[in-house]
């Protein structure tokens, strides 16, 4: 996600500075550049050598070291960033921020740099209350600056309220925002599933499909970054949910259908990219069967089609489909976008290369009840995400 993408990041001096190491840590496995610069103050908390090893590269502390590499350096790495993060940003550095205060490493790159800047405030309650505090943020907001809400809760002084610094998840997705643009789904709610679902025949063994959640997980993080409130049901996969999303983990299509359900009448889009099994086995049974017991067939029984049982009441929701398809794609797609009561379904058939299970890539066909359908080329699952969610916003503003 940020691959290549040149991150500066200014750390002032408050007890959270240690949790900047693990942020620091997630911009460089995304593929990151990362650069530091601190304030005197925030090396009491953590010592530049940690920084340095995440970052592979010096931390700047002072404008006039005895040593300079040079005598702009401020100006250099101002102009080498793609985007600066202030985390954390102190009631003092904001303050001095707000005033045009420079009086030191970090505070004059600031001054100095014309890249989108994001202000991570962590500090006491009382102090993120204060009047000035609040008139200083209004002031960079009004410049053009992005700050992440810090979250509530107990902070170091032992005190409960706001002021803590914000999740991970949350600052990254501010990064994201501001590096890659659009927040055109704000305000909207989404219930997306993804991944297989398991259906438990004795405790070891199951039936379930091939499907990874790739596609649905791809979704919800889109979605995400463009504003959407988004809750992800999945089964069981391997990748780690995207940040800032509610999670729902699920095994089976029951627990799926249960937990789709109880949020449907709170959403705005429901897209179903959950490969749910079709049927369970009739009977579970608690211990090992031993495999005499398992002779020629295992009974089934039906699970409920959750995205039918959705369109039967959809009002002005959105209902995306999905359709796995190898023959007559289609045909038997033009059928489930009409029994499931979709207002668009996504095909994609398997035994394309690089399609559908498992890839990080999708071959797509968007079909709704006007036209044809319309065919997309093979691209990531990321850019197949993002062409749902624009006919999802073309859908949403008609309603
Ligand atoms: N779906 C669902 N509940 C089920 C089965 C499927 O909500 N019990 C949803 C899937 O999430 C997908 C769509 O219905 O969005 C189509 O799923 P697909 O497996 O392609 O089709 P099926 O309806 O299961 O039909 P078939 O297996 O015969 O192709």
């Amino acid at each position: 996600m940020f691959f290549e993408k040149k991150i500066l990041v200014g750390i002032s001096g408050g007890i959270a500075v240690y949790k900047t190491a693990e942020l620091i840590r997630e911009f460089k496995k995304a593929g990151a550049l990362v650069r530091v610069i601190m304030t005197r103050k925030a090396t009491k908390f953590v010592a530049p050598l940690t920084f340095e090893t995440l970052t592979e590269n010096s931390v700047l502390l002072d404008l006039f070291p005895e040593n300079p590499v040079s005598y702009t350096v401020h100006i250099d790495w101002a102009r080498w960033a793609d985007v600066m993060l202030v985390c954390p940003a102190t009631y003092n550095t904001i303050g001095k921020l707000a005033s045009g205060i420079a009086d030191n490493a970090l505070t004059t790159t600031i001054a100095a740099t014309q890249v989108p800047i994001i202000i991570c405030p962590a500090m006491n309650t009382a102090m993120y209350q204060n009047p000035i505090y609040q008139e200083n943020q209004q002031k960079l907001v009004r410049h053009g600056y992005t700050f992440v809400r810090p979250g509530s809760g107990e902070l170091a002084c032992g005190e409960v309220g706001e002021g803590r610094l914000a999740d991970k998840a949350e600052i990254i997705d501010a990064v994201k925002r501001v590096l890659y643009g659009r927040y055109d789904l704000a305000g909207k709610r989404f219930l997306i599933t993804a991944g297989p679902t398991e259906e438990p025949l004795d405790p070891v063994r199951y039936l379930t499909n091939r499907s990874s959640g790739k596609m649905g997980y791809a979704l919800a993080e889109q979605a995400r970054l463009r504003g959407a409130e988004v809750t992800l049901v999945s089964g069981p996969t391997v990748i780690t949910p995207p940040g800032a999303v509610e999670f729902v983990r699920i095994r089976t299509a029951a627990e799926m259908e249960h937990e789709v359900m109880q949020r449907l009448n709170t959403c705005d889009v429901l897209i179903m990219a959950a490969a749910v099994s079709d049927y369970r086995p009739a009977q579970y049974s608690d211990h090992k069967l031993k495999k005499k017991a398992l002779t020629n067939s295992i009974p089934l029984v039906a699970n409920t089609d959750i995205l039918a049982r959705a369109g039967k009441d959809k009002g002005n929701r959105v209902h995306v489909g999905f359709s796995v398809e190898t023959d007559n794609d289609l045909e038997n797609s033009q059928h489930k976008l009409l029994e499931k009561n979709c207002d668009f379904i996504v095909i994609n058939n398997p035994h394309v290369p690089g399609a559908a299970f498992q890839a990080d890539t999708n071959k797509v066909t968007l079909l709704d009840k006007t036209g044809p359908g319309s065919v997309y080329p093979l691209m990531s699952k990321t850019q197949v995400a993002e062409i749902i969610l624009d006919n999802v916003l073309k859908l949403i503003k008609q309603s």
